[in-house]
């Protein structure tokens, strides 16, 4: 049925009706002011009117949507309404934790719920469409954008890819409160050369398939609508413009029936890139390698009608990429009515609603990652304790929402010293002690930065020599990160560093809170500072999450997704690496094997790690057998005991090792993971099922299948501290 509506409206379009059904601008002028008489903005007004446009971004309230959806729906011949597209990436005035802490807190159901509180809140705004999720694995914490993606695992970047599409499609996508997702960056975005932003990436088909891909399948199987390509070129070939990217794997391979917009800008890009002479051929290559909206770059509407009658692209691609395009709007409930979204009593009492404050709260919880803990110096005693906060992110409003987050107002989050203050039976003070940066705007950044001064330092170190504990709250700004914020060096900003240091030498008891987007590296910190609570920017409801988790009013649960290095020089660098010919020192002293001379190989804190408040002891590992053939399977049982003090909360974690195969393997690839809660002295037996899919991985023979041969299982509470066994896989 839906077919042939799509069909009943295409049947009445004009090539040039199709054509503007591809075409996407940016928000352009004051849309409830005076009509734009000039330039861009009257050009974009004009083709809106003559029913050349099929998409806005960026416009966003109900006020404005409803304004631009009357001119497509009543003044256009066909009245065909707009897909409205903004950028919740983790939240749209009520901001969740970035996307990399979320991911911290493996827990699946907390990540769909934060992505439908987001659509909720946007769709009430007038919105139906955000660019949202960031898939790309990435292992290079240089690369700004770590922050919007679940880090370097392809199985739990697939799983989280799969709740937040979940989360934000709902079961339904013609509901008030639901809104399209977007898969991107389409393809390997994430693996840009020395982490710099929009970088040529340049991969083999194994890392493709085994690790880039997964996520998209995932997202793809899992029902994402749309997905966006990518400015970085791959191999050679700018993603806008990748055929086998966006033809053979996504609409063929993977089936896929929604529709690709291209990223702002990315099809003219393809001139810079030197893959077209000029903005007529970018839209020849980028239509027919199937991107089927072209975001902001005008090439679409400028040159698709000529390119179709000089026989350069064929109508069938133009009729597919409409098609496609008016499916998801009639999907959407659009072509029933245009103005769903458009509900100013419902966009009132849904923004910032009490219960999405809870749910973000809920979340940035569940975010934080416990790095060290000794002396017990946390959890804080609740009373009876002189403490002084130090650092200029504890005081920081802004900064806690992070970078993407452009709906939200300025200063609206829960600073950390308003939420260490709500815990009123200790005597709290404040010293700013150093700058860390002044962030303006998710677009602009602001350079007259004094990160310099350290006049700050005296009264920080004057306050910390008289208290019982220091907590000092150090790291990045929350827009230190994000897009085009790729960073050289992974250490404190600024002159965080030194403070640290310089507080450390007159008070030891140091308690550091880490406010970042992306792994730091801050070995000096783990080798003295006696507790590290890494809390990334946590969103609104940040500072009460911190306090909570400082003060033991919530036990810490996260494990990092990403590895942190010792150094820089260490990136990229995965816990699922590849063993090389010359792993290990075979002969004493030798320098010939894979190593730096001037630091280990290990990483500072390993994928998958995470303290509690509680401590677990895993013992008893056992496999119900000790091979399977096809169809089988082996469960894998261990037992978890809580040996602390407090309930809490691990997150176990399954690994496999394929000892040999027709490609080379990783020496660990996440399998499964649980969360299981106990309460002191509680054990329970945990148990994962390996069957054929755990095994299976793009092979010599271009395919995806499980290889026979011998493997390793390792479960435990990182990918470093595991039991482990054997078993074995048998074809048939
Ligand atoms: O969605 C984003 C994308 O991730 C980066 N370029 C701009 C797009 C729209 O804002």
């Amino acid at each position: 049925i839906l077919e042939n509506r799509v069909d009943s409206v295409m049947k009445l379009m004009t090539l040039e009706e199709k054509i503007g059904q591809l075409n996407q601008y940016n928000g352009f002028w004051e849309i409830t002011g005076p009509t734009p008489k000039e330039g861009q903005a009257a050009k974009k007004y004009a083709d809106l009117k003559n029913g050349l446009v099929g998409s806005m971004l960026n416009v966003k309230g109900v006020k404005d949507v409803r304004a631009l959806q009357k001119i497509a729906v009543e003044e256009t011949r066909l009245g065909i309404p707009l897909i409205f597209g903004f950028d919740v990436i983790h939240g749209y005035k009520t901001i969740s934790p970035i996307p990399l802490a979320e991911a911290a807190s493996w827990d699946l159901v907390e990540i769909k719920r934060s992505a439908a509180v987001a659509a909720e809140e946007a769709a009430s705004v007038g919105l139906n469409w955000t660019f949202a999720p960031m898939v790309d694995i990435s292992r290079d914490a240089r690369w700004g954008r770590v922050m919007e993606g679940s880090g370097e695992d392809p199985y739990l970047g697939s799983q989280i890819a799969v709740a937040r599409v979940q989360g934000f499609q709902g079961d339904n996508l013609n509901a008030k409160n639901t809104i399209l997702a977007t898969a991107k960056h389409f393809a390997g975005y994430g693996f840009s050369e020395s982490g710099r932003d929009y970088n040529t990436v340049d991969v083999g088909e194994s890392t493709l398939q085994n690790i880039i891909f997964p996520p998209f399948k995932a997202a793809v199987d899992a029902g994402v609508r749309t997905f966006m390509n990518s400015f970085n070129e791959l191999n050679g070939i700018p993603a806008t413009g990748n055929k086998y990217l966006q033809r053979d794997i996504l609409k063929e391979d993977w089936k896929f029936d929604g529709f690709v917009v291209s990223d702002w800008g990315s099809i003219n890009e393809m001139m810079a890139h030197g893959y077209a002479k000029d903005s007529k051929q970018a839209a020849e290559i980028a239509i027919n390698a199937g991107s089927d909206m072209d975001m902001e770059s005008y090439a679409y509407v400028e040159y698709l009608s000529a390119l179709v009658k000089e026989g350069k692209v064929k109508e069938s691609v133009i009729d597919d990429a409409a098609r496609r395009i008016l499916r998801v709007k009639f999907e959407l409930g659009l072509f029933d009515n245009p103005y769903l979204y458009c509900d100013e009593n419902y966009e009132k009492e849904t923004v910032g609603k009490p219960a999405f404050q809870e749910a973000v709260l809920e979340m940035a919880k569940k975010s934080i990652v416990l790095l060290k803990n000794e002396k017990e110096l946390l959890p804080l005693k609740k009373s009876g304790q002189k403490i002084v906060v130090i650092g200029a992110l504890a005081n920081d409003k802004t900064s806690p929402l992070g970078s993407w987050r452009i709906a939200a107002d300025d200063e609206s989050a829960v600073s950390l010293l308003e939420g260490m203050q709500k815990y009123k039976g200790n005597n709290l003070t404040y010293i700013k002690g150093a700058d860390v940066a002044v962030g303006r705007t998710q677009f602009v950044w602001e350079t007259k930065i004094n990160m310099t001064d350290k006049s700050g330092f005296a009264e920080a170190i004057k306050a910390a020599k008289g208290a019982d504990v220091v907590v000092m709250s150090l790291g990045e700004h929350g827009l230190q990160s994000g897009e085009g914020r790729s960073r050289t060096d992974l250490g404190l900003a600024g002159v965080q560093q030194e403070l640290l240091e310089e507080v450390y030498k007159v008070n030891p008891n140091v308690v550091l809170v880490l406010n970042n987007g992306r792994p730091l590296a801050i070995p000096w910190a783990d080798e003295n500072i006696p507790a590290i609570v890494e809390a990334w920017h946590l969103g609104t409801q940040s500072g009460n999450a911190i306090a909570q988790v400082l003060y033991g009013d919530y036990n810490p649960s996260g494990k990092l997704p990403m590895t942190f290095p010792r150094s820089v020089g260490q990136v990229p660098i995965y816990y699922n690496y590849k063993n090389t010919g010359r792993p290990v020192m075979t002969e004493p002293d030798s320098v010939f094997w894979s190593h730096y001379i001037d630091e280990e190989n290990t990483p500072l804190y390993p994928f998958g790690y995470g303290l509690s408040y509680s401590k677990f002891e895993y013992s008893n590992i056992e496999l119900s057998q000790k091979s399977f053939a096809d169809n089988g399977q082996i469960e894998v049982s261990v037992l978890l005991k809580n040996t602390g003090k407090y309930s809490g909360k691990e997150v176990v974690q399954l690994y496999i090792r394929d000892l040999f195969a027709s490609v080379t393997r990783p020496v660990l690839e996440l399998k499964g993971f649980e969360m299981i809660e106990l309460q002191p002295n509680e054990t329970k037996k945990v148990s994962f099922v390996i069957n054929k899919k755990t095994i299976e991985f793009f092979s010599a023979n271009s395919k995806w299948e499980a290889e026979a041969g011998d493997f390793k299982v390792f479960v435990g509470g990182s990918s470093t501290k595991t039991l482990e066994a054997d078993f074995q896989y048998k074809k048939n």
